[in-house]
């Protein structure tokens, strides 16, 4: 197997003396898609940013493609561009539709932005909206602009927070489709958290389960979902956890 994209060992992230997100061992394989699933406040997001680099573990190790993240500076910038996140909140700018997509290619400086914002929003299904304001979006329509924005920027890791937590199942369907055709077409890795346990089953080659703070469980789909090595995965997995 080709190298992991992120290699986590011993990850503790800590707010005060409260521990939200504990890792002791997690591997990224590249090319695919990795799904974070878990309950509300479980540490999934914490999670996310940290594989995005906009907050450093507590104690721990990341390693990027083989490179430690983790050793007290900054990552580099262009080490940071390589990773793309959407939010589960995402925010956009108080501008048009197609100047939020546009804007990733804008500040690189590339060529036929036009066409390839037409094309992206035509993908997303957003095409009738693209003059809109984004003050004026539903909250479904917001989010496939930020994934929209995220995807033009061809990142060669994606990691999607809740991405169609809020879409009608067309748009669900709509932007699975997407995510898989980019990993198939592109070679990206994508890192996705989730609620929907129908999601994780259609789209993940590899599933997390994240439980009060601690990553407790992961592997093949399979495995995950048939036959979990933790009584609490089964449970969640079975949707009869009460928590
Ligand atoms: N900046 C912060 N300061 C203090 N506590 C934080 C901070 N960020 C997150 N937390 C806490 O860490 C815990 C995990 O939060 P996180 O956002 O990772 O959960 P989650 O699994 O993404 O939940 P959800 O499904 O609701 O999105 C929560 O209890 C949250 O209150
Ligand atoms: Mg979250």
């Amino acid at each position: 197997m080709s190298e992991a994209v992120y290699s986590l060992s011993e990850i503790v992230m800590r707010y005060g003396d409260r521990e939200v997100c504990r890792v002791d061992h997690l591997d990224v394989p590249p090319g695919s898609i990795t799904v974070v699933m878990g309950p509300n406040g479980a540490g999934k997001s914490t999670l996310l940013r940290l594989m995005g680099f906009l907050d450093s573990p507590t104690s721990g190790d990341i390693l990027f493609r083989g490179e430690l993240c983790t050793n007290g500076s900054e990552p580099p910038l262009a080490m940071r561009r390589r990773v793309t996140m959407v939010f589960q909140a995402p925010s956009l700018f108080q501008r048009s539709v197609e100047k939020n997509v546009a804007y990733g290619l804008e500040v690189r400086g590339e060529e036929n932005v036009e066409a390839r914002v037409a094309e992206m929003l035509e993908t997303v299904g957003l095409s009738h909206l693209a003059k809109a304001k984004t003050s004026t979006l539903s909250g479904g329509e917001a989010q496939r602009v930020a994934l929209a924005r995220a995807l033009i920027f061809e990142p060669e890791v994606l990691l999607l927070d809740e991405p169609t937590s809020n879409l009608d199942p067309e748009s669900v369907g709509l932007v699975e489709s997407l995510i898989s055709k980019t990993v198939k077409e592109r070679g990206t890795t994508v890192v996705l958290v989730t609620q929907n346990v129908f999601q994780a089953r259609r789209l993940a080659d590899r599933v997390a389960l994240m439980l009060d703070g601690t990553l407790i469980e992961v592997g093949a789909p399979d495995d995950v979902f048939t036959h979990p090595q933790d009584s609490r995965t089964d449970a969640f997995v079975r949707g009869v956890m009460v928590y």
